[in-house]
């Protein structure tokens, strides 16, 4: 039997960033909240988390998100309606407020609290995951922990181009889809990077990484960054990057968004010839 902390059941959602690549849209609206198709991108982000048999999540919100609280509010409704769009029941949410925008680290920080001494899983609320049905990327990072009991980040092999959007990793390649991370750079210029490994939008991490937020100074734009906790955690702990089963679509930017929009439109059989082009 599992020991208690030892067992992941909490799942940390951000949405508290600027949003500064979708300007001017973001300056009134959270990016979290951009339709693709008739459900906003947080909703895939929590479905995908419950879909993986998780129901407790925790979600950090930033400055002017408030409509990421009030569309999770709104379920009472769906309860009279029995729709949850695509989710078998609603999860258990808890909200907490960044008080500034000062980085994913410093965010992430707010979850303290919430998960204790236990391992959790941290997803970023601008990321849709387009997974295996059973293989939901939750599920897929929690095997990986419970064979190796350490933080778990999910990577993925990058085109050149991408490097500068992306933290990447400095790691040795130990099995098919797995690298042992020796350190993480922040969106480094692609001449200077460590490898071509970047790290996706979801995290599995041990309660340790905690002392490293707290000891972190700011990194790139003056932010705290996860990626140089994940660095430094990596010098004295075992830190695994994981390339997932199944791809993502990050809708934090635009040419992101406006492909996974028409992409999700064409494999639904509700919206079939709606697009002016096939
Ligand atoms: C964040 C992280 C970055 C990671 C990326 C994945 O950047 O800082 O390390 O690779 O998410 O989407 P953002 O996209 O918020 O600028």
């Amino acid at each position: 039997m599992q020991d208690k902390h030892d067992k992941v059941e909490k799942v940390v959602v951000l949405a508290a960033g600027f949003g500064t690549r979708f300007y001017p849209l973001t300056k009134a609206q959270p990016k979290e909240m951009l339709p693709i198709l008739d459900k906003p991108v947080i909703h895939y982000v929590v479905e995908e988390i419950v879909n993986s048999g998780l129901d407790k999540i925790l979600l950090i919100v930033g400055k002017g998100k408030e409509s990421v609280i009030n569309y999770f509010d709104s379920h009472e409704m769906d309860d009279k309606n029995e729709d949850h769009g695509g989710m078998d029941k609603f999860p258990e949410i808890f909200y907490v407020r960044q008080k500034k925008q000062l980085g994913l680290a410093n965010a992430i920080n707010y979850a303290h609290k919430f998960v204790g001494t236990e391992p959790f899983v941290v997803l970023l609320g601008d990321m849709i995951y387009d997974t295996p049905k059973g293989n939901q990327v939750v599920k897929q990072l929690i095997d990986v922990y419970n064979k190796q009991k350490c933080t778990v980040i999910a990577v993925e092999k990058l085109p050149r181009d991408r490097i500068k959007d992306y933290g990447i990793i400095d790691g040795d390649k130990i099995a098919e889809n797995l690298w042992r991370v020796k350190g993480a750079v922040e969106k480094p210029d692609p001449a200077n990077a460590p490898s071509d490994i970047g790290i996706g939008g979801a995290y599995l991490f041990t309660s340790e990484i905690f002392d490293y937020i707290k000891a972190l100074k700011p990194g790139r734009n003056n932010e705290y960054q996860i990626t140089d906790a994940i660095s430094d955690m990596a010098k004295d702990h075992k830190v695994l990057g994981y390339r997932i089963e199944g791809g993502y679509h990050h809708i934090g930017d635009k040419e992101s968004w406006i492909k996974t929009f028409i992409e999700f439109a064409k494999k639904d059989k509700r919206f079939k010839g709606w697009l002016p082009v096939s």
